[in-house]
């Protein structure tokens, strides 16, 4: 059903709000911080970034259990909590800094730029195929292979898998209203394949992820089988959508502000404070939370298992903590955004995403330093908690 009132029945996946949400979180910012739905069971949707901030570094009252809103609140083939099927963003305190800081090493400076020669390599080969057309769909024949080979590379698996990692992604991200059953019988194909992945990393053990899971210990004991799956199940959801969604709106952006794009073509020194621009204007990425127990919090009677829906996003666009909170200033010199989350949780992938998302724009402007989008109704916008372009038809130009 349509939503006729945001602040009662509020639905993110509503044409509406996948299509513009900005002026709905404007409106709602002002006449109630907190909506409500009844939707998925019933949810609370906070839009200022004190009350996302509040509830992010709140684990006493709100679970990670479960981070994906949907019908379905408890997941009955996960581990149960504290551990969750996905750690460690399903995991609560206390497990959740022991299964976070198993994978701090995969991902600190050093191992993420080793990667860099590879993307920016990978970036090229792409823009290769697409050689000279002037006229081309810039997400789907180049954004979208990106953080699959960024990702495969990390977790040690085969270049140009990306079909079966888009299909997992969908599944979990875009699926919501699919029952469980039916959607574990589809994920069958995905287990057998990371099955296959650690069994040939047992066999042949290396420097990535999935050797440093196989390898890892907790209390003298290695993981089990269902935690190195949902590890790995973790980085290739966290790790593709968000930044291809990041990285289109980032090239949609510049296709549709001329000003902007001349300005990072003539000045790449900019490229810092512009990624972190896009990073605030477009964040791609709403968590889910559940609540513990019943509860009064912002004037809100929360109960049990209610969703909270916790919009990084709307919190990036509050005129209370943003100057021209609406307003993309490519060269915005003070910019603490929340598009890689507060608190706990916050992005382990962040370091890798930047790089992917620089060395993406760096390579499309550098073949291309003029483009634009010539048919704006064919752009469409993906739905749910990870927000950005899928189809970004462009056109190249001369002038
Ligand atoms: C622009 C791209 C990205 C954005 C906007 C983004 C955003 C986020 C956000 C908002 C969270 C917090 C989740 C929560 O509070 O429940 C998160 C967590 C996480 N992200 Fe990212 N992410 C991005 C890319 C990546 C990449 C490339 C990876 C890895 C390959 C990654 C791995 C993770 C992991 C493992 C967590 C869970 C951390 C924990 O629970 O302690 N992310 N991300």
């Amino acid at each position: 059903m349509p939503v006729q009132d945001f602040t009662m029945d509020w639905d993110h996946t509503d044409p509406q709000w996948v299509n513009d949400p900005y002026p709905i979180w404007d409106d709602l910012r002002q006449r109630c911080p907190v909506a409500r739905t009844e939707r998925y069971g019933g949810g609370w949707f906070p839009t200022t970034h004190e009350i996302v901030s509040a509830i992010a570094n709140d684990t006493e009252h709100f679970s990670s259990s479960n981070v994906v809103l949907s019908p379905n609140k408890h997941q009955p083939y996960a581990p149960p909590a504290p551990i969750g099927g996905a750690p460690p963003i399903t995991s609560d305190p206390p497990f959740h800094q022991i299964a976070r800081r198993l994978l701090l090493p995969a991902f600190a400076p050093g191992p993420i730029t080793r990667l860099e020669p590879y993307i920016r390599d990978f970036c090229r080969r792409q823009l290769d195929q697409i050689g000279n057309r002037r006229f081309f769909d810039a997400g789907g024949e180049y954004v979208q292979f990106i953080p699959p080979a960024a990702v495969s590379k990390l977790l040690g698996f085969p270049e140009n898998d990306e079909k079966i990692f888009h299909e997992l992604v969908r599944l979990i991200l875009d699926e919501i209203d699919m029952p469980i059953e039916e959607r574990r019988d589809l994920l069958q194909p995905m287990r057998d394949y990371s099955n296959r992945q650690i069994e040939e990393h047992r066999l042949h053990p290396r420097d990535d992820l999935t050797s440093l899971l196989i390898e890892a210990e907790l209390n003298g004991q290695k993981l089990s089988l269902d935690h190195i799956n949902g590890t790995m199940g973790l980085i290739l959801v966290a790790g593709i959508d968000t930044t291809w969604s990041a990285i289109t709106s980032a090239l949609w952006h510049l296709a549709t502000h001329p000003d902007d794009l001349a300005r990072l073509v003539a000045e790449p020194g900019l490229m810092p404070l512009a990624i972190e621009e896009f990073l605030r204007f477009y964040a791609p990425v709403s968590m889910a939370r559940l609540v513990r127990d019943d509860v009064t919090l912002f004037g809100c009677d929360m109960k049990k298992d209610d969703w909270i829906l916790l919009g990084f996003p709307a919190a990036n666009r509050d005129p209370l903590a943003f100057e021209q909170a609406d307003n993309f200033i490519i060269d915005r010199a003070v910019n603490h955004h929340c598009a890689f989350g507060l608190g706990i949780h916050r992005c382990l992938g962040s370091n890798l995403a930047r790089m992917e998302l620089r060395i993406a724009i760096e390579e499309f402007i550098a073949r291309y330093p003029r483009f634009e989008i010539t048919e704006p109704e064919l752009v469409t916008w993906s739905p749910g908690q990870v927000r950005g372009v899928r189809h970004l038809p462009v056109r190249v130009t001369t002038k």
